[in-house]
C-alpha cells in the first residue's frame, strides 16, 4: 500500500479524505498536463503570459551559476521561459512525486537544454529532500508556480516554506506563483470543466487505489463534485458516493452512505498580503511581485501573481519572540518566532515550535512596546515582544 504508506490513511474516519499527492500517478500526470490546456483553467495560461513578460525581471535576481530548484517541476513546460531567460544558470534540479513527470520532462530538457545539468529527484516535497552534489556551493533560487502552494492551509504552507527556506539555505531566493481568483462562478468551472477531464483526474485516485492497494472502488458508483468553500477561502474536490455501499481496500470493508465524499484536494486562493505573511512568518522577505489579471466575460476577474523573495541571512533573523507567561507575569517559556510582524500564530504552528496550545494570537510585536493578549487557555497570557532593537 505505498499510496497510503505514511499518511493517515482517511479513508476510515467519518469525514473521508485522501491527500492531494495521491492524484499524480503517470495517468494523473497525464491528466494534470490535459486539464492545463482547457479553456476553464485559467492558471497555467495567466502564469505563462506573466512569465514571458517579467522573466527578463526575474533573471536580474539569479546570479550566474546558480541551481534552480523546481518543487512539482511536472512537465517543467513553464521552467523553460526561465531556463531561456539564464543562460547562465548551473543547473536544474525538478522535485515531483510523479517519476513518469519526471522522466518526460528531463528526456525533453536534455535535447532542448544539452549543456545545462538537469538532475531530478522523486519524491515528496513536504519531506525534506536533499540536494544532489553538483548543487553544493551554488547560490540556490527555488520555483514553486502554478499554486500548488495553495494544496495546503496556511500552517502547513508556512511550515512548508520553512522547510524550503531551510533546504535551500541563507541568501536563497524563491519564485512562488499562486493565482487569487476567489470568484466562485470562474473557480467551480476550472475544476469541474464540461468535457469531463478534472471529473476523470479526480477518479483516477480510485484507479489507483484499486491497482496498488486491493481496492474495488467501483467509479461509476462515485461522482466528482468542486465547490467553492467561502468560509476557507478554497475550492474543494470530493468524490460522492451515489448509493449506499460498501468497498474493500487492502481486506477493510469501507461503508459510504449515498452522498457521503471522499474529500480528495483543496486549492485555497490566498490574497497576496496572505501570501506574504506566511512567507515572512516561515523566514522569507518580499524582494518584487508581479500581478497578471483578466476579465472574464461575466465581469469577475482572475488574478495571478509571480512573488520573488529572499531567505533572511543568518544574522538578519527577525528577532521577535513570544513569550508565555501566567497571570502573575512569571515567564514559563520565551521562544524566537521567525517573522519580525507577527498577526496571529496558528495550532499547528505553535505544535512546531514545540507548544501544545491549541491557538494563540499575539496582535503585534512593535519595537519598544511589548503587546499583551490573552491566549485561549486559561491563565496563559501571551506577550509578543519585539528584541530587535537588542
Ligand atoms: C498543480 S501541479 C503543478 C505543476 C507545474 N508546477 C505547473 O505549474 O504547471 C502540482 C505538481 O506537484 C507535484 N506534487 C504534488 N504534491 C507533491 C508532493 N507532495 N511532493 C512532490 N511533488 C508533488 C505533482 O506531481 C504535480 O506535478
Amino acid at each position: 500500500m505505498a499510496l497510503l504508506r505514511g499518511d493517515p490513511v482517511g479513508l476510515s474516519v467519518p469525514r473521508k479524505t485522501l491527500p492531494s499527492k495521491c492524484f499524480y500517478d503517470a495517468e494523473g500526470s497525464r491528466l494534470f498536463e490535459a486539464i492545463c490546456e482547457l479553456p476553464e483553467y485559467h492558471v497555467m495560461r495567466m502564469e505563462t503570459a506573466q512569465l514571458t513578460d517579467i522573466a527578463s525581471e526575474l533573471a536580474g535576481f539569479v546570479r550566474d551559476g546558480a541551481a534552480l530548484v523546481e518543487f512539482g517541476s511536472s512537465a517543467s513546460a513553464k521552467t523553460r521561459l526561465l531556463l531561456d531567460a539564464l543562460p547562465g544558470l548551473g543547473c536544474y534540479v525538478p522535485i515531483d512525486i510523479s517519476q513518469a513527470a519526471l522522466d518526460w520532462a528531463v528526456a525533453a530538457l536534455v535535447d532542448d537544454y544539452p549543456g545545462l545539468p538537469t538532475w531530478p529527484l522523486a519524491g515528496d516535497f513536504t519531506v525534506r529532500p536533499h540536494l544532489p552534489d553538483g548543487a553544493d556551493g551554488r547560490p540556490v533560487v527555488g520555483f514553486f508556480p502554478g499554486s500548488t502552494i495553495g494544496n495546503l492551509p496556511s500552517d502547513e504552507a508556512t511550515a512548508f516554506l520553512g522547510r524550503v527556506r531551510m533546504l535551500l539555505g541563507a541568501g536563497s531566493s524563491l519564485i512562488l506563483g499562486a493565482d487569487h481568483t476567489r470568484a466562485a462562478s470562474l473557480l467551480v468551472p476550472a475544476y469541474d470543466d464540461a468535457q469531463g477531464v478534472t471529473a476523470a483526474f479526480n477518479r483516477n485516485v480510485l484507479v489507483r487505489l484499486n491497482r496498488e492497494c486491493g481496492a474495488d472502488f467501483d467509479l461509476a458508483m462515485f461522482e466528482h463534485r468542486a465547490v467553492w468553500n467561502a468560509t476557507e477561502g478554497r475550492v474543494e474536490m470530493h468524490l460522492a458516493s451515489r448509493t449506499d455501499q460498501v468497498v474493500v481496500l487492502g481486506g477493510r470493508r469501507i461503508a459510504f452512505a449515498a452522498g457521503e465524499t471522499i474529500h480528495t484536494k483543496n486549492s485555497y486562493k490566498y490574497h497576496p498580503e496572505q501570501l506574504d505573511g506566511l512567507a515572512t512568518r516561515a523566514g522569507w522577505e518580499l524582494a518584487e511581485r508581479w500581478l497578471h489579471r483578466l476579465t472574464a466575460p461575466n465581469g469577475k476577474e482572475w488574478v495571478f501573481g509571480t512573488t520573488i523573495m529572499n531567505a533572511w541571512h543568518r544574522g538578519r533573523e527577525p528577532k521577535a519572540r513570544i513569550a508565555f507567561t501566567d497571570r502573575t507575569h512569571q515567564f514559563r517559556q520565551l521562544i524566537p518566532v521567525p517573522g519580525s510582524s507577527i498577526a496571529s500564530i496558528s495550532g499547528a504552528e505553535c505544535r512546531g515550535l514545540g507548544l501544545g496550545l491549541s491557538q494563540i494570537r499575539c496582535l503585534s510585536d512593535a519595537p519598544s512596546s511589548p503587546n499583551r493578549t490573552v491566549c485561549d487557555r486559561p491563565g496563559l497570557w501571551c506577550l509578543g515582544e519585539s528584541l530587535n532593537d537588542t
